[in-house]
C-alpha cells in the first residue's frame, strides 16, 4: 500500500519539477492535485478502504497532498518570476508607459519664434554682456550721469570691482554693433537683462529683452511702423491691431510704444487690459542723432530706429500668463502647459 503511494507522489514531484512554464505547470497540477486528481482521487477512496488501513493511508496520503502543494508553489513563483525576460507572462494588452520627453523653456521658444520672424524681416541676430560699463548702459545711450532718466532703470551696480553696472535693457548693444562696423546694421539683440525690482506679478529682477536696430540711408518713421506691424501679424495673428502712443526715451527721438489689440477680450476692455482694449508690448522710436555722435556714424548721411521688448510680457500675452514668477519656478505642471 505505502509504496503505491510513494510510487504516486515521485511521479506526481517529477511532473511538477519538469513543467517548463506556467501552462505546464497547471496542467501537472490539475493532473495530480485537481478535483480529479490523481492525489484527490486516492483521497476519496479511503473510505472504501478496510478499516484498520484508513487511518495510515490518510496521514501518508495528506503528507503527500501538502509536500506536492507546497513544491507546486515554489515551482510557480520561480516560473513566474523568470517568466518576463523569457517573454511568458507578459501582457501585451498593457498599455505601455509614455515615456518623459523634455521640452524647451516657453521664453526659449519664444525667443526663437522672434529671432525666426526677424531674420526673415532681414535681421542678423547680435549679442553683448550682461555685466555692462555705465558708459554703454547709459552715457553712450544719451544718458548722462546725474540725468534724472536714469531713474527710468533701478539699476544693479558692482562692488567688486565698482563701475559696472547689471545691464538695464539690451540696448547698449546698439552702441557696440554700431562701434563696431560700417552702416547699414540691421540687428536684433536677444538677451538678459536686470533691475532691482522687488518681483510681484509684473516684475522680475531678471528678465529677458530682445531689442531691434536698423541704420541706414534713408529710413523712416513709417519703416517701423511697417516692421512691427508684420512683426505683431505674424507671432499673434493677421488681424490683431496696433497703435502707436507717443513716448520718452533719452536714445530715440521722436519715441514711442507699441501697444497691441487685447486678444483676451478682443478690444472691447477687460482685467488683462485693464478696461483699455490695447496692451503694451514694446518702446520704440527713430535713433536720436546723439548717439551717432558716440559711434562715429554720420548723421547726415544715416538714419535708423530702434525697438525694445520684453520677452516675458509677450509670452503672457500669447499664452494668457497673468504671473511672471512662473516663468523662474520651474514648476514641470506649469512649463507643461505652455
Ligand atoms: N531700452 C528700452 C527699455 O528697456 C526699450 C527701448 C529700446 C526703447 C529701443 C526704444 C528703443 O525700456
Amino acid at each position: 500500500m505505502s509504496s503505491r503511494y510513494d510510487e504516486l507522489a515521485t511521479q506526481a514531484q517529477a511532473a511538477l519539477e519538469t513543467a517548463a512554464d506556467p501552462q505546464q505547470l497547471e496542467e501537472a497540477r490539475v493532473a495530480w492535485l485537481g478535483r480529479r486528481g490523481r492525489v484527490t482521487l486516492e483521497l476519496r477512496a479511503i473510505p472504501g478502504l478496510p478499516p484498520d488501513e484508513r487511518p495510515e493511508a490518510g496521514r501518508v496520503l495528506n503528507t503527500i497532498k501538502n509536500e506536492l502543494h507546497d513544491l507546486w508553489e515554489r515551482r510557480r513563483s520561480e516560473l513566474t518570476a523568470r517568466a518576463p525576460e523569457e517573454g511568458v507572462g507578459v501582457d501585451l494588452t498593457h498599455p505601455g508607459r509614455t515615456p518623459f520627453s523634455g521640452r524647451l523653456h516657453p521664453i526659449t521658444r519664444v525667443r526663437r519664434r522672434i529671432e525666426e520672424v526677424f531674420r526673415e524681416l532681414g535681421f542678423d541676430v547680435a549679442e553683448g554682456p550682461e555685466v555692462e560699463t555705465e558708459y554703454y548702459n547709459f552715457e553712450a545711450l544719451n544718458i548722462p550721469e546725474h540725468h534724472p532718466a536714469r531713474g527710468m532703470w533701478d539699476t544693479f551696480f558692482t562692488r567688486d570691482p565698482p563701475g559696472l553696472v547689471l545691464r538695464t535693457h539690451t540696448s547698449p548693444v546698439q552702441i557696440r554693433t554700431m562701434e563696431g562696423q560700417p552702416a547699414p546694421v540691421r540687428i536684433i539683440v536677444p538677451g538678459r537683462v536686470y533691475r532691482s525690482d522687488t518681483p510681484d506679478a509684473t516684475h522680475s529682477p531678471d528678465f529677458h529683452q530682445i531689442e531691434g536696430l536698423y541704420v541706414d540711408e534713408g529710413v523712416g518713421m513709417t519703416d517701423l511702423r511697417g516692421v512691427l506691424d508684420a512683426f505683431v501679424h505674424r507671432l499673434f495673428g493677421p488681424d490683431v491691431p496696433t497703435r502707436f502712443r507717443p513716448s520718452y526715451f533719452p536714445f530715440t527721438e521722436p519715441s514711442a510704444e507699441l501697444d497691441m489689440g487685447c486678444m483676451s477680450c478682443g478690444g472691447s476692455g477687460c482685467r488683462i487690459c485693464k478696461g483699455t482694449g490695447w496692451i503694451e508690448i514694446l518702446g520704440a522710436g527713430m535713433v536720436n542723432p546723439v548717439l551717432y555722435g558716440f559711434v562715429g556714424y554720420d548723421p547726415e548721411r544715416l538714419s535708423g530706429y530702434a525697438f525694445g521688448m520684453g520677452i516675458e510680457r509677450i509670452v503672457m500675452r500669447l499664452h494668457g500668463i497673468e504671473d511672471i514668477r512662473l516663468f523662474y519656478e520651474n514648476d514641470l505642471r506649469f512649463l507643461e502647459q505652455c
